[in-house]
């Protein structure tokens, strides 16, 4: 079980998340990308079947600013 968020700092709207992920990712009206899951919380379990979705997603992104851990983020892990 994997929990993700997206580090809105960093994020540079470049879409290739929404694309390899289009069930846990979306944007923003800035197109700065999303958990659609949890609000971008990082509290909520990504389905196994979402897993390499998840993969392929964190991989692809040009500034790292997705951020995965086998377990829930908490709120003084982020930024914002
Ligand atoms: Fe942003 Fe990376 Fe997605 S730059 S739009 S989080 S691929």
């Amino acid at each position: 079980t994997k929990f993700t968020w997206v580090d809105q700092e960093t994020c540079i709207a470049c879409g290739a998340c929404g694309a390899a992920a289009p069930d846990i990712f979306d944007y923003n009206d800035e197109g700065i990308a999303y958990v659609i899951l949890d609000g971008n919380q990082g509290n909520c379990e990504v389905r196994d079947e979402l897993s390499d979705e998840l993969e392929d997603a964190s991989e692809g992104c040009p500034t790292e600013s997705i951020k995965v851990s086998d377990h829930a983020f908490t709120e003084g892990m982020k930024i914002s």
